[in-house]
């Protein structure tokens, strides 16, 4: 099993419409071979944003990996762009291999 997590930070008072992109995006992830789930998490507000992060759920590894260069995964990013001002930064990806 792997998970595949994105951690954004979100500007203050912008998450409701960070989490509305998410209720509204064409997902392509059922017909993916490999992807097991999918989770939009809400974390801890700090001084200055809020934490999300995109966590899937893979049989593999080489799924994910296949995943990331698909048509679909392209799709999906289509209309995603790290410039709006709703975001502090560029997203932090982690990738964790379960081992037990
Ligand atoms: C390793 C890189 C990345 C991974 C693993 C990842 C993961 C995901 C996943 C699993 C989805 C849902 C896809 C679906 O339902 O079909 C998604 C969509 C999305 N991703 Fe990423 N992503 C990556 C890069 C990025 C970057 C660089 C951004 C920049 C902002 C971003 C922002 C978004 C947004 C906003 C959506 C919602 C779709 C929409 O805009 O309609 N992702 N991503």
């Amino acid at each position: 099993m792997y998970i595949a997590m994105n951690r954004f930070r979100i500007a203050l008072g912008k998450e409701k419409t960070f989490i509305q992109i998410w209720c509204d995006r064409e997902t392509y992830l059922e017909e993916v071979p490999g992807f097991r789930s999918f989770n939009l998490l809400q974390g801890p507000t700090h001084e200055d944003h809020t934490l999300f992060a995109s966590h899937t759920v893979w049989e593999s590894k080489s799924a994910f990996e296949k995943w990331t260069k698909s048509d679909a995964f392209k799709k999906a990013h289509a209309n995603a762009s790290p410039n709006k001002d709703i975001y502090l930064g560029p997203p932090v990806f982690e990738g964790f291999e379960a081992v037990v």
